[in-house]
């Protein structure tokens, strides 16, 4: 069976990573390339409704475990359903968000053990690890400008919240070098894209 390349899109919120994920996709089309384009939370069947549980503000205070949970429930739905069987098809799956977001949002931002989150993960995804993680890193004082004016329940979080998450993703980049990437997203959207297709170019060994 072929087997297909997952490569994900990491960064605090208003980073542009849908942005470069569709440019990105636009590039590896015009390679040829067969590709899925998908996010998490909340592309999977049943995915809508957990988008709307975890993200919308009507439901007021979420505790951690549920929080937690609710996150690790869509990702196994995601990659049993739709991941799994992009990459059995030999596809290139790029997905906004993934496991990455979890160590950084709930583990850094919220403070809940590291260990614990990678566990339920670990069971939520069966081990799968993507490929290529390009994080986008944006400095927070950026971040309250690129957001609009309607605040999901995440996005109302303080600054000092994603000082924390920003925190997390450096030691996820540092931690595992062989597959961050770490892109300068305070640039302009062109050159941040260049910065990801050099990358591209070279993991696909294009001339
Ligand atoms: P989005 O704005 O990229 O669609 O992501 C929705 C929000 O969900 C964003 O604020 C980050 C948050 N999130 C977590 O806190 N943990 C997770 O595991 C995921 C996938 C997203």
């Amino acid at each position: 069976m072929e087997k297909g390349v997952f490569i994900t899109f990491e960064g605090i919120d208003g980073c542009g990573k849908t942005t470069m994920q569709g440019l990105c996709g636009q590039l590896l089309e015009s390679r040829g390339k067969r590709v899925l384009l998908t996010k998490e939370p909340g592309d999977s069947d049943f995915g809508r409704s957990f988008r709307q549980m975890l993200l919308h503000t009507q439901m007021g205070e979420m505790n951690d475990a549920t929080e937690v949970l609710l996150y690790a429930a869509d990702r196994a739905r995601h990659v049993d359903k739709v991941i799994r069987p992009a990459l059995a098809q030999g596809m290139v799956v790029l997905c906004d968000r993934y496991l990455d977001s979890t160590i950084a949002y709930q583990g850094g931002g919220r403070g809940v053990e590291m260990d614990l989150l990678w566990r339920i993960n670990d069971f939520a995804t069966g081990g799968l690890s993507p490929d290529l993680t390009f994080y986008l890193r944006l400095d927070v004082e950026q971040m309250a400008s690129r957001l609009s004016a309607g605040k999901d329940r995440l996005e109302k979080e303080a600054p000092r919240f994603f000082a924390r998450v920003a925190r997390a993703y450096e030691d996820l980049a540092a931690r595992f070098p062989h597959r961050f990437v770490t892109v300068d997203a305070n640039r302009p959207p062109e050159e941040v894209f260049s910065q990801i297709e050099r990358k591209i170019t070279e993991f696909f060994s294009w001339s």
